[in-house]
């Protein structure tokens, strides 16, 4: 405090950290350019030209034929609260599959849309078994089904191709997260037929938290004009989005986020440079360096090998080991965040994010070496060096691929 009373503060000196928890992942320097540009007003012709180049960009990564591609002011929890309260109207079933905390909060939000949930459960670790769907679309109506394609609590992909041929067969709507997946793997709304898909900015997109994105099917947004009732919640109502994104007369809606679609924007553009392929290599050769760094050193990974993703990687603490104090001394001795386990695996899960511009070979290499030398003072020994070497004969196995290129940094003049 100043001797007049006003609060006082040193200037904003943040810490460059390594950032390798599932989210925020590090910002490209072009996406951190696009966050100092000028700023203009929501309705500006310069904006709403923005607007339809991130919806043009957003069609191409999320691979989709849909016309309403368009992001949402709000993180990842704004897309998921959007698709559950527009497709879902008061005393509608919905079947949620349920293997983590993501798919939990599916549920949470079906209950407070006035909708019943019947959960399909797996155990955390695993997917949900389709044929538990199937079952459970036996017994009446079912207007949605709602499924976490990477389930960020457990590092476990929920393959959809059957779930979405299921919904086909009993005409409910799909909704699919993709928040921890787009940008980092294949995500195929049309070919799994859903309804909505949406994600966040801040994971594989590599652009700063703030906005969610979504794809809606023509079918689904026919649907939402045509509900009985009004969409409960004004501000996330898909309809007055699209309205503001596509229609002529692009109705003010809200005070767009300017700078976070600008950011957006580029991360995309950025996606589109690399190509989805190699991006989808890049992941899943540093998923696989980190798992055999980490499996060297004899830690055990959590999820099912067969359903493993390549952008979240969750593993077991070892027996006696802090996992505060290693989070704790990882944060302050060598500025990387990971994540701990979330519900009754906190204290005994770590989990590591593979994504967007933070997924490169240095970033893995510290780790697993700063990870060996934490372990050896909890006295979990390994050899020194073992990690590292085993990191780095994967790359070595992958040498010359597309996908072990750096991440791009800017879009290189044509
Ligand atoms: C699978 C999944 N869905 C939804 C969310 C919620 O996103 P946000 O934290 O951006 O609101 C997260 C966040 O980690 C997530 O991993």
């Amino acid at each position: 405090m100043t001797a007049d009373g006003r609060p006082h503060f040193g200037d904003l000196n943040p810490p460059t950290r390594i950032l390798l928890a599932p989210g925020p992942t590090a910002l490209p320097p072009s996406v951190i350019q696009a966050l100092i540009a000028p700023i203009t007003g929501h309705k500006d012709p310069f904006f709403l030209k923005v607007m339809d180049e991130t919806a043009n960009l957003l069609r191409y990564v999320y691979q989709t034929g849909n016309h309403t591609c368009m992001s949402l002011p709000g993180t990842g929890g704004a897309g998921m609260e959007a698709s559950l309260a527009n497709l879902i109207q008061p005393g509608d079933t919905a079947v949620v599959c349920v293997s983590g905390l993501f798919g939990e909060r599916m549920a949470n939000i079906v209950r407070r849309v006035g909708g019943t949930p019947k959960i399909v459960s797996a155990p955390w670790g695993k997917p949900v078994d389709p044929d538990d769907v199937r079952k459970e679309l036996r017994n009446g109506d079912v207007r949605v089904i709602a499924a976490v394609q990477g389930e960020t609590s457990t590092g476990v992909e929920q393959p959809l191709d059957e779930i979405g041929r299921i919904a086909q067969e009993h005409g409910a709507m799909l909704i699919v997260d993709a928040v921890a997946t787009l940008g980092g793997m294949r995500v195929e709304p049309d070919r799994w037929g859903s309804a909505i898909c949406y994600s966040a900015s801040q994971k594989c997109l590599g652009a700063p938290p703030g906005v969610s994105t979504v794809t809606v099917s023509d079918q689904a947004m026919d649907y939402i004009r045509g509900r009985k009732s009004e969409v409960d919640c004004w501000y996330l109502d898909l309809d007055l989005h699209d309205r503001y994104w596509f229609a002529e007369e692009r109705l003010y809606h809200h005070t767009a986020p300017v700078l976070l679609v600008y950011a957006l924007r580029e991360a995309l553009r950025l996606i589109v440079a690399e190509g989805l392929e190699t991006r989808y290599a890049r992941h899943r050769i540093h998923q696989e360096a980190l798992a055999a760094g980490l499996e060297a050193m004899e830690f055990e990974l959590f999820a099912d090998p067969k359903y493993r993703l390549p952008t979240v990687l969750s593993v077991c603490v070892p027996e006696g080991v802090n996992d505060s104090r290693v989070r704790s001394r990882l944060l302050d001795e060598f500025n990387i965040e990971i994540s701990g386990g979330l519900g009754e695996f906190a204290g005994k899960m770590w989990r590591i994010g593979i994504m967007g511009y933070s997924a490169t070979r240095s970033n893995m290499l510290t780790f697993l070496s700063a990870v060996e030398g934490l372990m050896a003072d909890e006295g979990y020994g390994s050899p020194s060096g073992t990690a590292v070497r085993a990191a780095n004969a994967v790359y070595a196995a992958h040498a010359g691929e597309p996908g072990l290129a750096e991440p791009l940094a800017f879009v290189p003049a044509e």
